[in-house]
Formats: C-alpha cells, sequence, structure tokens
C-alpha cells in the first residue's frame, strides 16, 4: 500500500520523507491557500522534494478551461497529476487529458457510481473523500469496500486514493480492503508512529538495563 501525503506544507513533506514512509503527495486549493505563498513555485518544491506523484487541482469547470489548466501544470514537473472534479465536464476532461499521457486524479468522490464512471473514463486515480461522508453520518467504509469491488472486477487502470482520512482507522480500514493509496494528512501520520505501551515499554527496558548495569558494576 502507498502512502501519499495530504499537505502542500514543506516541512510536514519532509519530515515525513525523510522517514521513508511518502510515496507521493496531494494538494488541493484549500491545502496551498493555507501556505499563503506563490502555489505554482509551491508545487515546484514540492515536486522537488518528492519522486512520486504530486496531484495539483484545476480551478476552472469547463472541460476546455481544465485541459487548458492541466497542460500548464504539467510544465511544472514530469511528476504532476491533474486532479479534476467529478462532474461530467471533469470527466470530459479526463479522458482528453489521459489520451495525451497527462495523468488525472478525479477528486470530491463521494458514490460508488462515481468510482466507476471515473474508472470507465480512464483516470489513472480515483479519490473518494471518506471523512466528508463520515461527516454527513454515511458508512464510509462501505463505499470503499463496494468501490474496491468495482475496480477488481473489471480490468480498469485506476488506483484508489483513499482521501480525506480523519483518523488512524480510516488507514487501517484502507489497507484492509487493499486500496492502492491512502492520502493521509501530517496529524494522522504522526499518530501511526506511536502506541503509549511502546513508550512505557521502551522505558521500562532502560531502566533494567541501567539497574542491571549498577548490579554489575558493585
Ligand atoms: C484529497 O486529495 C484531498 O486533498 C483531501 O483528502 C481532502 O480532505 P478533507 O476532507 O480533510 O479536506
Amino acid at each position: 500500500m502507498k502512502f501519499f501525503i495530504d499537505t502542500a506544507n514543506l516541512k510536514q513533506i519532509k519530515e515525513m520523507q525523510e522517514l521513508g514512509i511518502i510515496d507521493g503527495v496531494t494538494t488541493n486549493p484549500t491545502l496551498l491557500s493555507r501556505e499563503g505563498v506563490d502555489p505554482i513555485e509551491q508545487l515546484k518544491k514540492i515536486c522537488e522534494t518528492v519522486d512520486g506523484p504530486v496531484s495539483a487541482e484545476v480551478i476552472g469547470l469547463k472541460t476546455e478551461e481544465m485541459v487548458k489548466e492541466a497542460r500548464e501544470l504539467v510544465k511544472i514537473a514530469p511528476n504532476i497529476v491533474i486532479k479534476i472534479p467529478m462532474t461530467k465536464e471533469g470527466i470530459k476532461a479526463v479522458k482528453i487529458l489521459e489520451a495525451e499521457n497527462i495523468r488525472t486524479n478525479v477528486t470530491l468522490v463521494f458514490s460508488q457510481n462515481q468510482v466507476l464512471i471515473a474508472a470507465k473514463a480512464g483516470a489513472s486515480y480515483i479519490s473518494p473523500f471518506i471523512g466528508r461522508l463520515m461527516d454527513n453520518g454515511q458508512n464510509e467504509i462501505d463505499m470503499l469496500w463496494e468501490s474496491m469491488e468495482i475496480l477488481n472486477a473489471y480490468d480498469f487502470k485506476s488506483e484508489l486514493i483513499v482521501a480525506s482520512v480523519r483518523n488512524t482507522r480510516h488507514v487501517v480500514e484502507a489497507a484492509k480492503l487493499g486500496a492502492h493509496i491512502a492520502t493521509i494528512p501530517f496529524s494522522v501520520l504522526e499518530k501511526m508512529f506511536v502506541h503509549p505501551n511502546t513508550e512505557k515499554g521502551l522505558e521500562a527496558f532502560l531502566r533494567d538495563w541501567k539497574k542491571l548495569k549498577g548490579q554489575l558494576n558493585r
């Protein structure tokens, strides 16, 4: 399973990159706006930091606008992937861009039917937003299982990116169902490393070791 980091913050990307657990990055207009810097320059820096796919989202709503923006965005770096919203206009753009070997990530996906349509359009990646489904009181895990079942039942090339991850349990659920990728916020990645028993256990080991050393030196 691949881990992408869901952020546009360079410090966070570098920190996780150094731990060797990051295979790619997803950004969106909200994440980029939080950085308060030129988005193109920021994407350039992200692409220099990470070898894997870096998703950058288009703003236009019409197919022609999306295609035009995408053709500009891919000039940033070869690892740029174009995030396209799950709309009819977006799906038309996906077909055009994938035919030009520009990889797309269909975003704002909330249903199994949307997954199916994005897969049929030939998207490289499809991003169901499970946290936002959960916020709506919908069963986000069932949606994921059925989405993976659909992708596995046919010869679709699309990879599923479990997105809008809110907690560590979401990552476990994504792994259990064999999702190709989870895009995880920095705060959740940090939590995945820790367990109180690890700290307690380490303290006890070091204490006992010191005790033994003390006994041997007497
Ligand atoms: C995915 O590509 C999106 O950037 C992201 O996961 C959205 O998550 P949110 O619901 O926390 O904004």
